[in-house]
């Protein structure tokens, strides 16, 4: 039963989404069922953490928010995030990345992160460069949309992808799709985990690609940043840029699905509205209603669906004793979406962001938490509120079919962003400096 639970997430792929088993684990709500079978399997057996046993691997399923807290909090000792699986994943394309470091390693990449990423602060010190570029390309992706009047996924995440490559590597890398598909190739490999051999060939390409944009170190972008940050031997700085590129690509479904969400909840449209009026939004502004549209966005449909860390020691949980390398694997929709204990499981909720009740929850672990929880977390919401601010300027959005988003209705437990299409009106001619 916890397999059955487990396995479709697996299938969807957890590096790269493959789109038609996403299509596919829609029409069969497998996200829904998975929800509901670890519900039951917390009543059948309490409150874990519950043990799957699978030949040569030991691996546990925290059922309650507390054993969340204690394996988070945990990292990296006992609690390590260099999870086997995840390492097998990882090695085809950031074999040296933070997330799959250990010891002195990981202290030193995650420090070098932090300063490259501004972690915690909600405005990036390249915020003005960051603006810049997220409205530029906010600009072009309506002029594409005006067409037709239609947002799909292939316009959208073609934009972001600008987005992302420009605030990452600088504007010269503005075109360079080659980039993205090489790495989207090498994450596809990785969702086969160590299945596959690793080509080394194919990384050195990817590597020497990124180096060469890397060496522009073009100001505002984050290639500068990390030309200023001080790095070591060990902190192999190109390695890191791979994670950030991967992790940017599913906030672009992060984005859209916020946008759909506020077209199917013109009250809370109209709220962020007003908290956008009068401010210069050519300017980094921090918005905090837009920031909580995204996180109830990545609370509905998570994009880790599966945190997994591996035990570095024996741990001991009332009584039962785990071995050291268990594999303790954190299914985060079901703590987002546990209806038995948050009333507001299945809806659109965004003043939890805002009026304190999601700090400090441990069952809302978008993002991840403790010591190795996501550090660009706010680098992402930034620039994601930005987009979704330029988009919302002088225009309105109503969600369109297949994707069905009723307010009176619980929101499903599963959305496929590559089907997401959204009718864009135009409401008012935006004001022209002079006129
Ligand atoms: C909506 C967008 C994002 C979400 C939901 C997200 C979520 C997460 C989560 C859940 C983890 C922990 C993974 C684990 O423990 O297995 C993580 C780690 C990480 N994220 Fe993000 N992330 C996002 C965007 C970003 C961006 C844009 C960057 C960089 C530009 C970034 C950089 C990282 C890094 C470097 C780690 C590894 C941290 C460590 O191991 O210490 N993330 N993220």
């Amino acid at each position: 039963m916890l397999a059955l639970a487990v396995a479709p997430l697996v299938a969807q792929g957890v590096i790269a989404r493959r789109r038609r088993v996403v299509a596919l684990a829609g029409k069969l709500g497998t996200d829904d069922r998975g929800v509901g079978l670890l519900q039951q399997l917390n009543e059948t057996y309490g409150p874990g953490p519950l043990r799957l046993r699978i030949p040569g691997r030991s691996v546990a399923v925290p059922l309650v928010a507390d054993d969340v807290r204690r394996v988070l909090d945990g990292a990296p000792e006992p609690f390590s995030p260099a999870n086997r699986e995840k390492r097998g994943a990882l090695r085809h394309f950031q074999p040296h990345g933070v997330l799959v470091s250990r010891g002195a390693a990981r202290a030193d990449r995650r420090r070098f992160n932090e300063a490259v990423l501004d972690t915690g602060r909600p405005l990036h010190r390249y915020a003005d460069a960051i603006t810049r570029v997220v409205r530029e390309e906010s600009r072009h992706l309506r002029a594409d949309v005006d067409a037709d009047g239609v947002l799909t996924w292939d316009t959208f995440i073609t934009a972001w992808w600008r987005v992302v490559r420009r605030v990452v590597l600088g504007d010269g890398a503005r075109d360079d799709h080659r980039l993205t598909d090489q790495l989207t190739a090498l994450r596809r490999t990785a969702n086969w985990s160590a299945l596959v051999p690793r080509s080394g060939a194919r990384h050195a390409r990817l590597r020497n690609r990124l180096r060469t944009h890397l060496d522009r170190a073009e100001p505002g972008s984050l290639a500068a940043m990390i030309a200023t940050v001080p790095a070591t031997p060990e902190t192999d700085a190109v390695d890191q840029v791979p994670q950030w590129l991967f992790a940017f690509d599913p906030a672009g479904a992060v984005a859209l699905r916020a946008l759909a969400l506020l077209a199917a909840h013109p009250n809370e449209t109209a709220r962020v509205r007003a908290d956008l009026d009068g401010r210069d939004l050519d300017t980094p502004q921090d918005l905090p209603r837009l920031r909580a549209a995204v996180l109830e966005s990545v609370r509905l449909w998570p994009t880790t669906p599966l945190l997994l860390r591996d035990t570095t020691a024996p741990t001991d949980w009332n009584g039962a004793a785990l071995p050291a390398g268990t594999a303790v694997l954190i299914a985060t929709s079901y703590f987002h979406r546990d209806d038995r204990s948050r009333p507001d499981a299945d809806r659109f909720d965004p003043d939890q962001w805002l009026d304190g009740r999601a700090a400090g929850d441990w069952s809302l672990v978008p993002f991840s938490a403790g010591p190795a929880s996501c550090p660009g977390r706010e680098l992402v919401l930034f620039t994601t509120s930005t987009m979704l601010a330029a988009l919302l300027e002088h225009h309105t959005h109503t969600v369109l079919p297949p994707t069905k988003l009723d307010p009176a209705h619980p929101l499903p437990r599963g959305l496929d962003p590559f089907a997401v299409r959204l009718a864009v009106t135009p409401t008012s001619p935006p004001q022209v400096p002079g006129d």
